[in-house]
């Protein structure tokens, strides 16, 4: 079996019948979504979710889990999530898959965050993954500047077919190639007061389990918090 599908069937067994569950995005999290499916068809288990992407609502209304937006309800109690990168200090870099600004709105909802992720994402420091950064269509290209003379070495990120990669919300990414973030909060303090960015891909202090996929099999980690 996949890592991936492991640590996603692995964190299926944190959710309890009634909880209201917060259904991350990304090829690991997509594991979750589907075991979750799988319970609820063939145990019986009865959860609401609360999705962090059209991606994953469109996979959660194909397996039949009902839904909440994250306004209907009044608190989440897991969040099951990927990363795409974590530090030893239990810091992380979402938004790899675009949803980083959902997945922060549902996670800050939420009494526990689960993230899921194999052995790859387990880093010393953040940076060498591409920061994202989601900004407003108005102005982006000034954002752009002011991150270019920071030396933050930004690159707008594009699809397939070359065009502008457009968020759930309708904003554009631009990714911060830094190699290495030395000082996390204090980037991500700097990013929070720029004009025109919505929301960034430094998810700090948010995560209390780490769920890590090896060949030996999953490994827990708990941020203590
Ligand atoms: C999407 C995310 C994903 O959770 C992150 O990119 C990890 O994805 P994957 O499990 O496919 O590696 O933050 O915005």
């Amino acid at each position: 079996m996949e890592l991936k599908q492991a640590v996603g069937i692995k964190a299926a067994e944190y959710i309890k019948d009634g909880m209201i569950v917060g259904l991350g995005t990304g090829s690991t999290a997509y594991y979750f979504v589907e075991e979750i499916g799988r319970r609820m068809k063939e145990e019986g288990l009865q959860i609401v979710g609360v999705t962090t992407s059209n991606r994953t609502q469109q996979q959660a209304e194909g397996l039949g889990i009902p839904l909440k937006s994250v306004d209907d309800v009044e608190r989440i109690d897991v969040t099951v999530d990927g990363a795409d990168e974590i530090s030893d200090d239990f810091q992380g870099i979402k938004g790899g898959g675009g949803a980083h600004l959902y997945e922060k709105i549902v996670a800050d909802a939420s009494e526990r965050v689960i993230w899921i992720v194999d052995e790859s994402k387990m880093v010393t420091k953040l940076g060498a993954f591409p920061l994202p950064v989601e900004v407003v269509k108005y102005g982006s290209k000034q954002v752009f500047k002011r991150l270019e003379e920071k030396g933050y070495h930004p690159v707008f990120r594009t699809q397939e077919d070359q065009t502008l990669y457009l968020t759930d919300e309708g904003n554009y990414i631009i990714d911060l190639h830094l190699g290495v973030i030395e000082n996390p909060v204090a980037m991500g303090a700097e990013l929070d007061q720029m004009v025109g960015v919505v929301e960034h891909g430094l998810f700090l202090n948010r995560v209390h389990t780490v769920l890590i996929g090896t060949s030996d099999g999953v490994i827990t980690k708990e941020a203590n918090r």
